[in-house]
């Protein structure tokens, strides 16, 4: 079958030309995030001839330093990734033109984030196109944007632009959240904003739009009266490690849902966009976030993973894990029930489970299809019509898969399930890709499609609200490492006569 690959987004960002030149500020130069994925996904852009010859990178941090250290540390962590197959960036060997092109255009300034000399020493350096990233932590985000905004640095003069990048977590509940946004909005306009939401720049989430609205198949089907139910899963085999500081006052529910798996439902449940312009796509996420009902209590299940055996290996409980209290009820794992209330999903539920030390890797969203409408097969032998289930697979697998039922060859009419699937992988060509390459890309160019609005955001508190307030924080309970989570999680589809997928792929 020919390959045939089509643009998504405007010409500009189709990632056919490079960049307009810029300055790309990194906050937290000395951190893992840039080491980790800025620093793999600016080379990778280099690679693919995407940034422009008048591009520069600054980074900034608290440490003493010059440009030519920090040149040479993030040559050497580039090369140990480059060798790490647990990294996200794994390649057979560093180009040293890409790598080069990125290296001498590497500066260092050192800064206390909080002093105004840090800004004004920024504003000496940097003129004309500026991104400035906050690759930090969550309490200097504030912080950073005001510095930038009573330096003059966010001012936009003539045709050069200024944009804020803002990692997660973006506030740690509804009204943390909305002054967040109050204050950075008062230094700047909402165009500057860039707030970034990693599972945005995987290629397979990108592609539930292509998916949904470029198949006249799928359109008429893709509501109440043809769907069951739907769930979102994001399991993990890692454990907190070495996390556990930022981790016991976040926990799964701050961590993972109403970022990340809010965004696989916006894209999974969102009406069609009437074009891929950035507003009209994030007007639509918005929507499907605000009819989100507040999510009660008693339609979640908090857990915390004990100890267990991970991957062949004996793994420690949560409790035991370093910067983490003995008697801690932060959950590892959530899961929940949620109801849309417009039009296209009422009585629809969706099923929201994420989970570390899981007996599974697996990052999906499987919609399950209701059942044909009358028993023909009643009489046939193993009549065990399970639905049809259609499953968008974003990690580790990339691709699609479709179970569904047929008749087992012989004479007998008699049903079995089968799958059949389509993987990236098999079409296209493997481009080298850390994550953030998208995204980077796309906030030098100014399309702000996969970026999170001011609205997006406080929608996705807002409807765990509930939750965060109303939640006896000792209501958690334990499941062993390895395993696919509380029983108690079990129970919650039980109630309303469902059942989890597997985490292996297969229904059952
Ligand atoms: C991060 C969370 O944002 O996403 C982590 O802080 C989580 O706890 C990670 O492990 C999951 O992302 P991915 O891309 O590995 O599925």
């Amino acid at each position: 079958m020919a390959e045939q690959t089509t643009a998504l987004k405007n010409d500009a960002a189709c990632g056919t030309k490079p960049a307009p030149p810029c300055t790309l500020v990194i906050f937290g130069a000395g951190g893992d995030l840039t080491k980790r994925l800025l620093m793999p996904s600016l080379y990778n852009l280099a690679g693919a001839g995407l940034l422009p010859a008048g591009f520069s990178i600054l980074g900034v941090d608290h440490n003493d330093g010059t440009d030519e250290g920090l040149r040479d540390t993030l040559t050497k962590t580039l090369e140990a990734f480059s060798k790490d197959p647990t990294s996200e960036f794994h390649a057979d060997h560093i180009d040293p033109k890409s790598w080069g092109f990125i290296r001498e255009r590497l500066h260092y300034l050192k800064g206390d984030f909080e002093k105004p000399e840090t800004f004004a020493a920024i504003k000496a350096k940097v003129t004309g196109n500026a991104v400035f990233y906050c690759a930090v932590a969550a309490r200097f985000f504030g912080t950073i944007v005001d510095g930038l905004g009573q330096a003059g640095l966010l001012k936009q003069e003539g045709d050069s632009f200024r944009r804020v990048v803002i990692e997660k977590p973006f506030g740690s509940d509804l009204a943390s959240a909305r002054e967040l946004n109050a204050r950075i909005l008062k230094q700047g306009d909402e165009s500057q904003f860039f707030r970034i939401d990693h599972f945005l720049g995987k290629e397979t989430v990108q592609s539930i739009m292509a998916f949904r609205f470029a198949n006249g198949l799928l359109e008429p089907v893709w509501r109440r009266e043809y769907i069951d139910s739907i769930q979102i899963t994001a399991a993990e085999t890692v454990g907190v490690e070495e996390r556990g500081g930022f981790y016991e006052p976040t926990g799964a529910l701050r961590d993972m849902v109403p970022n990340h798996m809010f965004q696989l439902l916006c894209m999974v449940g969102m009406e069609p966009p009437n074009s891929f312009d950035a507003e009209a796509v994030r007007t639509e996420k918005a929507k499907l976030a605000e009819a989100v009902r507040p999510i009660p209590p008693e339609d979640a299940v908090r857990g915390q993973y004990a100890a267990g055996t991970s991957e062949g290996r004996d793994v420690p409980a949560y409790r035991d894990e370093p910067h983490v209290a003995k008697d801690s009820v932060t959950e590892t794992y959530i899961a929940l029930k949620l109801h849309i209330e417009n039009w296209r999903w009422a009585g629809v539920p969706f099923y929201i489970r994420t989970g570390k030390r899981m007996t599974g890797r697996r990052t999906e969203i499987a919609v399950l299809f209701k059942p044909a409408p009358f028993k023909m097969f009643e009489e046939t032998p193993t009549a065990d019509l399970g639905p049809t289930v259609m499953r968008i697979l974003i990690d580790p697998d990339h691709g699609v898969s479709t179970e569904f039922n047929v008749k087992v060859p012989g004479p007998q009419m008699k049903i079995g399930r089968v799958r059949s699937g389509f993987r990236y992988k098999d079409f296209f060509a493997d481009t080298p890709n850390v994550g953030y390459e998208t995204l980077l890309y796309d906030c030098m160019t100014g399309d702000a499609t996969l970026f999170q609005r001011a609205d997006n955001i406080e929608a996705g508190w807002a409807a765990v609200d509930p939750l965060l307030k109303g939640w006896p924080q000792a209501d958690v309970t334990f499941y062993p490492a390895g395993s696919t989570g509380p029983k108690e999680a079990d129970e919650l589809l039980a109630r309303d006569g469902r059942h989890w997928l597997g985490l292996d792929g297969e229904t059952d």
